[in-house]
């Protein structure tokens, strides 16, 4: 690590005001990573805590999903969703709640969050389109692919502002100004964050490599499906992805994914009708 790099990480590291999860999401990202925690312990937890049992269930009966009737408990939700969606919808909904939104001159949080939310339905809705692996986890790395965005505008506001002064006069992305002015990306600092926050290793990876997709060696499939999908987000126009530009999608990726022109025609429809839905997830971070 460069003297620079270890400079800036150890501002966020040693950052006094850095969001810190409540108990119950750390316990429930542990129960998460833990391969012999049951559906009976994880919806315990949830069950146990009045504000995430309330969030999950008004997530799981979002129009989002479509479900004709209402689904009134977390075992019922298991039921219905399976085990392994309702506990990356709990992560997800309480991961949101975790992250205030600010007032930093110059970044749009609004258009953040739609395009992260954009990002998060293009992931779920591609990953089911091919049948991948995972479908569960899709979302919740497209929702918080970029949260190293959030870091960069609250600590580091001067390098910021010289970032985005860089896309509008070099027409560049945010990630390439951001290794021109800092020496490194916001994928980098999301990846940080989501080592102190101890994050299952499939969602670090797809924040630190969303934008170099092909280095991934783990967990690939998903850092591809995230990197198509903020592709995805920024074709349709959802919120700001910080930047104007839609980065072209690799042959390699297009290849691995098996997409077709078809195939990528019938996603886009679905996650502009999914994103038309979603208010319930955009509502989490309003009220923050
Ligand atoms: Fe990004
Ligand atoms: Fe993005």
């Amino acid at each position: 690590m460069t003297a620079d790099l270890q400079k800036y990480r150890a501002v966020v590291e040693n950052a006094k005001d850095l969001p810190s999860l409540a108990s119950v999401v750390s316990r429930l990202i542990e129960m998460i990573k833990s391969p012999t925690t049951s559906a009976a312990e994880i919806g315990e937890l949830i069950s146990e805590d009045v504000a995430l049992t309330s969030m999950t269930l008004k997530l799981v009966n979002s129009p989002f999903y479509g479900f004709s009737q209402r689904i009134n408990s977390i075992t019922h939700a298991i039921v219905i969703m399976g085990f392994s969606k309702v506990k990356n919808l709990a992560l997800a909904g309480s991961l949101l709640q975790s992250f205030k939104s600010g007032d930093a001159p110059g970044f749009d949080y609004g258009g953040f969050w739609e395009h992260a939310i954009g990002t998060a339905i293009a992931a779920e809705v591609l990953a089911e389109a091919i049948d991948s692996d995972y479908c569960d986890e899709a979302f919740v790395a497209g929702l918080l692919h970029d949260q190293g965005k959030l870091i960069l505008i609250r600590y580091f506001p001067e390098e910021s502002a010289k970032v985005r002064k860089l896309i509008d006069r070099q027409q560049s992305t945010m990630f390439e100004a951001e290794r021109q002015v800092l020496g490194f990306d916001h994928s980098q600092v999301g990846n940080w964050l989501a080592e102190k926050w101890n994050f299952p290793e499939h969602l670090t990876l797809a924040i630190r490599l969303h934008h170099s997709p092909l280095l991934a060696r783990q967990h690939r499939q998903l850092v591809w499906l995230v990197h198509t999908a903020d592709i995805f987000s920024r074709a349709l126009c959802i919120g700001d992805g910080g930047d104007p530009y839609i980065p072209e999608l690799s042959k390699v990726l297009w290849n691995q994914l098996g997409l077709t022109p078809s195939l990528v025609d019938q996603v886009f429809k679905e996650v502009l009708s999914g994103m038309a839905k979603a208010g319930e997830f955009l509502d989490l971070i309003r009220k923050n």
